[in-house]
This record gives C-alpha cells, structure tokens and sequence, in this order.
C-alpha cells in the first residue's frame, strides 16, 4: 500500500479481532517503521513499551479508565519519549560521525549545541512529545499498511502506568496505541476540517491572514 492511500484509509479503531494477535514479525516491522521518524538533531527520543500479554492487558485497561479496547487489542504499545536524550547525544552524534555522514568538528558542534539547547527541561519535555508524537504516526500509517487498524489514546493515568510498568523517570508516557485486526462496530474515519480553512496559502511578512486575529 502507498503511503497517501494508508494515510486516508487510517481510522481510530474501538473494536478488534480478539481472537487474532499481532505476530512478532509485524511488531518489528511497525518499530522499524517508528525509527524511521526524524527527530530533532536525530536525538530518537521515542521509545516502545509493547504489552501484550492479557492479564497485563487488564492491568492496562484499569490504568486507561477502563477503556474495553485496551484489553481487546492484541498489541498496545506505549509510546515514550526520553527527557534525558540531550544528555545521551554523544553516542549518536559520534554514531552518524562513523558513518561518515559528518565530521568530527560538526559531531563535537552539534553535542554541544543539544547539550546547551536542551539543558531547559521545558524544552526537553517539548522534544520529547514531538519525537514521540512523529514516530507514533509511523506506526499507525505502518499499521494501515500492513493490514492492522490502531487506535491512539491518551486517557491513561500516566503517573499510574509508569509505577505499575517500572518505566524510570526519565521517559515521559507520549501517547497508546492499540494495535489490532478489525473487528465490527468501528467508526469510519470522522470528518476533517476543509483544506480552506486550514491553510494560508502564501504567508507574507507582515500581512494580516486567517490565523492573525484570534
Ligand atoms: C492524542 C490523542 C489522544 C486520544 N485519546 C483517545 C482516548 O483516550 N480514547 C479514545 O477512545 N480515543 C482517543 N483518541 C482518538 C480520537 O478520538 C480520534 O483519533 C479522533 O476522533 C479522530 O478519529 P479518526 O482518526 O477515526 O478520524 C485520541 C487521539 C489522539 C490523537
């Protein structure tokens, strides 16, 4: 499937195939897609707590409000996002470095400028989300792709579900998907605003448009 055709046939699922899980091939094949995601400087602050398991499944569905599809879906992966990526930068500026995609001068410039540029844990935070948020897109256009429906949510006690799932402090809860085969009852995809009014088409310095008054 092409990438425009997997991005309209996507819908937020509520129901799926109880009785069809999610083999480990495909598993990969949706992280590997995940990776895939650009992020800031490509520090890659998304993470993936995959769980699968039933009884964890339940113990995930009371964290998520009691929200059915938790449990009903085969495969629910947390998205993470790591607070601490500025910090752990080296690596991979000295692992892109090694590939020869840049010299050490540029690697040494860009370590420091992520180290200062994300010492603000508000910036951090940001970065996080939006790395984190990119790569779970990547999931759910994979997922499409590959003949799965996804469901995204953020209702979750997400202090919860770091306690309960041992996640350290440092990786932020972005986002769930639930991960599945189809199963009857869904939705289709919803309504979208109009591309009108949605886009400026040609935004020029100091000309008033759609998005200047509130
Ligand atoms: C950040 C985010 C959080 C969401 N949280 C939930 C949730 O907790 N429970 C739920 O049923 N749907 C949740 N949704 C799904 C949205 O309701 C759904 O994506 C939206 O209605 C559009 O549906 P569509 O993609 O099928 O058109 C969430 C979606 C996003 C992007």
């Amino acid at each position: 499937m092409d990438t425009l055709t997997a991005l309209h046939q996507r819908f937020s699922a509520n129901h799926f195939d109880t009785s069809k899980p999610v083999s480990p091939e495909l598993l990969d094949q949706l992280i590997d897609a995940a990776r895939q995601a650009p992020s800031s400087f490509n520090q890659q602050h998304a993470r993936y707590f995959a769980v699968q398991d039933l009884s964890a499944r339940q113990t995930l569905r009371t964290i998520a409000y009691n929200q059915a599809k938790v449990e009903e879906a085969p495969l629910v992966i947390v998205v993470l996002g790591d607070l601490h990526a500025h910090t752990h930068f080296a690596d991979i500026a000295h692992a892109d470095q090694k590939a020869g995609i840049y010299d050490e001068g540029l690697a040494n410039y860009f370590i420091q400028a992520v180290q200062n540029g994300y010492a603000d844990p508000a910036r951090a935070h940001d970065e996080a989300i939006r790395s984190g948020a990119l790569a779970a897109m990547n999931i759910m256009n994979a997922a499409t792709a590959l003949g799965l429906v996804t469901g995204p949510m953020i209702g979750f006690d997400q202090a919860k579900f770091k306690e309960t799932f041992h996640i350290a402090e440092r990786y932020l809860p972005v986002i769930m998907l639930t991960v599945g085969y189809n199963a009857p009852g869904n939705w289709p995809k919803k309504t979208r605003l109009s591309i009108q009014s949605l886009l400026v088409r040609d935004g020029r310095p100091q000309k008033p448009h759609a998005f200047s008054t509130n």
